[in-house]
């Protein structure tokens, strides 16, 4: 048993650098560990070894036109493997309808929501020429196979997490990126030094939790152990779940239910890991440059029956009633605008967010319609504001309710988006929102809302709050005549540990300053009169 003598040995190592250290080390950071445990399913499978493909915003291509909502502030990553029938690298097969303006027409178009573009991860299919299978995020799943993502978590951050995708399905072989149940995810929220809340729907070995509960404490499992497991048939995912776990390895089983695997044996699948605002910003790159988590595709050598699985329950959401804010968010946006107003030759322009908002509350839907779901994550959900430009001069205020002071988020961020380019620009977190609205007005609930300000130069105006800089040029920037659009990202309630819901939110409010109309005329001359 050399896999266990190697193990015990690691186990031994890590113990003294703990020691030495004080800090906790994942046992499976060694690659070596790792490849020892695959070597485990040789036996009973044929092996696909792949990579966890991470986004890397910095060699985004500048010019993209679709820039698969890439967003500074939070970065994805997706197993990939060699696939023979993956689709050539491209912009997904979707109906996108524009209205002439540019901007999306509500009623026709696809819910974009903060789709992570996993084609990015797709290598130019090169097959046909020098025999180089494509690589890809996209992948199918035979009732045989079972894809296997192992190793560790990464250091402190206010979220983590493992999203399994159903990606397109039938025989048309439609988008659909649909989340398959809750997410495997975990998030910690550092109110002070010593008051820190977590949780985990995670099971790894410093959370061992049975499947379907959550794991609470002040700190999440960061660095800790752990392997997801995802297939559509029980016994072969048994199997495999059971190699890792007599290595010690914990496992989160996910199991695609019946009605998701479909009949057309053309569906897709992915998984898509998640990780946003890290606390080591440092440790949290080097993970990402090289993450130590082993990708695997199995597939049993031996024939199997169908053992399909049910539907999974679903975490249900529930809100935190936002509107006995409406009154002092009311009071907020009219001093808002009162200000805008007083700036020389300016008036202001407020334009509430839509209701209702375009997210879905779960998958199904999308699903039953064959629409695209746009990487749906039921952790969150995306509040999205009135699409506005902004000119060189230009600047406008978002009010709207700090989601982590209601109980509404553990953390929530708001972005700005070039809405064509589905590029975000800017991303603040709620440590920026906090106690912006406090010198507006003399309200007690103030601290739970925000003002902030995007314009093209923070210092050509009387601002009054804290100024985010959208620049017109360069990158990521949005242009005076593209459309900017706002999201806010509300994560995981702390009650529930998934999203809100929008209905009893505050949506945010822009107040724009434009150019003021000329005064109006002293007489009036009405020709219809006669
Ligand atoms: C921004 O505005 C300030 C104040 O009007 C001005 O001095 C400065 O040159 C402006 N910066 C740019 C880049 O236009």
């Amino acid at each position: 048993m050399a896999v266990y003598r190697s193990l015990a040995f690691a186990t031994f190592a890590f113990m003294m650098i703990e020691l030495a250290t004080g800090q906790k080390t994942c046992s499976l950071a060694e690659e070596s560990i790792r490849d020892g445990i695959t070597a485990a399913f040789n036996d009973e499978f044929s092996v696909n070894t792949g990579v966890l493909w991470m986004f890397d915003f910095d060699e985004l291509d500048e010019n993209c036109d679709d820039c698969g909502n890439a967003n500074p502030a939070s970065t994805y990553g997706c197993p990939r493997f060699q696939v023979s029938n993956a689709r050539a690298r491209g912009r997904p097969t979707v109906r996108r309808v524009r209205s002439s303006s540019g901007v999306d027409d509500e009623e026709k178009s696809l819910p974009r929501l903060d789709a992570p573009n996993i084609e990015l991860a797709k290598t130019v299919t090169a097959s046909s020429r020098d025999g180089v299978l494509p690589l890809s995020c996209e992948w199918p799943l035979r009732s045989d196979e079972v894809v296997v993502l192992f190793g560790c978590t990464p250091d402190s951050m206010a979220y983590f997490g493992l999203t399994p995708y159903l990606y397109r399905v039938g025989a048309e072989e439609s988008l659909v990126f649909a989340s398959i149940g809750d997410s495997l995810s975990m998030a910690e929220m550092r109110r002070d030094a010593d008051n820190n809340v977590a949780f985990s729907r995670l099971n790894t070995e410093t959370s061992r939790i049975a499947t379907g509960t959550i794991y609470r404490s002040s700190s999440a499992p960061w660095n800790s152990a752990f392997a997801l497991v995802m297939g559509t048939n029980r016994a072969v995912l048994e199997k495999v779940a059971n190699v890792l776990s007599a290595q010690g390895v914990p496992v989160n089983a996910f199991g695609v239910p019946a009605p998701l695997t479909g009949d057309s044996g053309r569906e897709t699948y992915t998984i898509l890991l998640r990780g946003a605002v890290p606390v080591y910003p440092d440790k949290w790159q080097a993970w990402q440059r090289s993450p130590p988590m082993s990708a695997l595709r199995l597939r049993l050598k031996a024939p199997v029956a169908s053992d399909p699985f049910q539907p999974h329950s679903l975490i249900p959401r529930q809100t935190v009633d936002e509107m006995v804010l409406l009154q002092t968010h009311d009071a907020l946006v009219r001093q808002v605008s009162a200000h805008v107003s007083n700036m020389p030759g300016r008036s202001a322009v407020v334009s509430p967010s839509p209701r209702p908002q375009t997210s879905t509350e779960n998958s199904m839907p999308c699903v039953l319609a064959r629409v695209n779901c746009g990487g749906d994550n039921r952790d969150t959900m995306y509040i999205r504001s009135l699409s506005f430009t902004l000119p060189e001069d230009g600047i406008a205020y978002a009010i709207g309710s700090r989601h982590v002071a209601s109980g509404n988020a553990h953390y929530a961020s708001l972005a700005a988006y070039n809405s064509a380019r589905r590029l975000a620009v800017v991303s603040v977190e709620d440590d920026v929102l906090r106690g912006s609205a406090r010198g507006w007005i003399a309200d007690a609930a103030a601290d739970d809302l925000y003002v902030i300000a995007f314009a093209r130069n923070c210092s050509a105006h009387d601002v009054a709050a804290p100024c985010v800089h959208l620049p017109s040029s360069g990158f990521p920037a949005v242009a005076v005549d593209e459309v900017i659009e706002l999201w806010e990202r509300p994560y995981s309630t702390l009650g529930t540990t998934v999203g809100p819901w929008w209905r009893t939110m505050i949506l945010p409010t822009v107040v724009r300053s434009v150019p003021a109309p000329p005064p109006p005329p002293t007489w009036s001359w009405s020709w219809t009169s006669f």
